[in-house]
């Protein structure tokens, strides 16, 4: 039994007993023998795949990440491939995968890589925290994963993993949650098969310790679970708070000149950073449409039907948004991010997930015509 979890708040130290961390890791071990998902990075023990898979799965599901690690593979198998590729085309395969940012990082250190460490992934961690993008979790990941060195790993499935064997009270994500946690991740960790270890515990929070029903009765080492033990298991299920969402309305609009329509590319500062859209704002009147369009790309249009209308959620806010159509009237286009293009042009960029839904649109529409 962990000792500290009868505390409250519990010590910063979880001194687990030597009897319950050789108990959890041979009942563990034993369990991912049998229950280990056949994945595709799990296939490999390159540290490239292991590290894009590792960032891929952040904040993601194994299902919506397993075809798009195998299309990002194929384009770019290793890290010069992707040091040399241009990051349209990287965001172009990211398309729908969301936390763009991810993509942005990726390909940053993968030409840090190239340039600094003659194109091999550093083999350990204070390196690989010098690259954009790679955190803590990422950096015990790859090199657990990769090269079996013994790192801890913490990341959203051994949070709750950790949190239910302690019953820690406090909040997870804060900071002494996190100096906590990752004190239990570095105790439990065995003396070596470390690659297999770390994995099987992302793997049981994956598939048994799960936020809501988790499969206690059927779980490995429900018996050394406090929480089970203090029937407090479904209390100590979030690690993060709930979001509270908002309400935003947004407008799109489809500006066309002759056979080419109107398309800006997002700033650094922007969420789609690097991909491309058709002019947006937010806009709670469509009164205020034509002012907001001149201002963000300097041409005026006169405004037409509402083309499509659809409601889509990123992060806390919920968006209803309605895409115009609109015609050209006068105006120079604001700057070098604007670009007339045709619909079969607009097609090949990286858009944002709404910017190909209407693209998708549009398409058809040329078809009909
Ligand atoms: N979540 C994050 N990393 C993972 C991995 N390697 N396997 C399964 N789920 C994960």
């Amino acid at each position: 039994m962990p000792r500290p979890a009868r505390q409250q708040p519990i010590a910063n130290s979880p001194q687990l007993a030597s009897a319950w961390k050789r108990s959890f890791r041979t009942k563990l071990l034993a369990w991912y023998a049998n229950h280990a998902r056949d994945l595709p990075w799990r296939n490999n023990r390159d540290p490239y795949r292991v590290w894009l898979s590792e960032v891929m799965l952040q904040q993601t599901t194994v299902a919506a990440v397993k075809p798009y690690y195998e299309r990002f593979t194929a384009a770019f198998p290793t890290v010069e491939a992707l040091a040399n590729a241009d990051e349209a085309d990287v965001l172009r395969l990211w398309e729908g995968l969301g936390y763009y940012r991810r993509a942005r990082g990726l390909h940053a250190a993968a030409k840090q890589i190239v340039a600094e460490h003659n194109s091999q992934v550093p083999r350990d961690v204070p390196t690989l925290l010098t690259l954009p993008g790679i955190g803590r979790y990422t950096a015990g990941a790859i090199v657990s994963i990769a090269f079996d060195q013994r790192a801890p790993i913490l990341e959203a499935n051994t949070i709750r993993v950790f949190t239910r064997l302690t019953a820690y009270r406090g909040e997870p994500v804060k900071s002494a949650g996190q100096k906590f946690l990752w004190g239990v991740a570095e105790e439990v960790l065995p003396e070596r098969d470390i690659a297999r270890f770390n994995q099987a515990l992302m793997e049981l929070g994956s598939l048994v310790c799960t936020p809501t029903a988790p499969k206690c009765s059927t779980c490995p080492v429900n018996k050394l679970c406090e929480a089970r033990r203090a029937g407090a298991v479904d209390e100590l299920a979030a690690t993060t708070k709930k979001l509270k969402f908002e309400s935003v309305q947004e407008a799109a609009v489809i500006v066309r000149k002759g056979n080419k329509i109107l398309v800006r590319q997002c700033g650094p500062t922007e969420r789609w950073s690097g991909l491309w859209d058709f002019p947006r704002f937010e806009c709670d009147s469509a009164k205020q449409i034509a002012v907001k369009l001149t201002a963000q790309t300097g041409v005026t249009a006169e405004l037409g039907e509402v083309l499509t209308s659809f409601k889509y959620g990123v992060t806390r806010f919920r968006i209803s948004l309605d895409c115009y159509t609109a015609t050209h009237k006068s105006g120079r286009l604001a700057g070098p991010h604007l670009v007339w293009r045709t619909v079969e042009e607009i097609a090949a960029l990286p858009l944002s997930v709404t910017g190909r839904r209407i693209v998708k649109l549009l398409e058809k529409k040329v078809e009909r015509e």
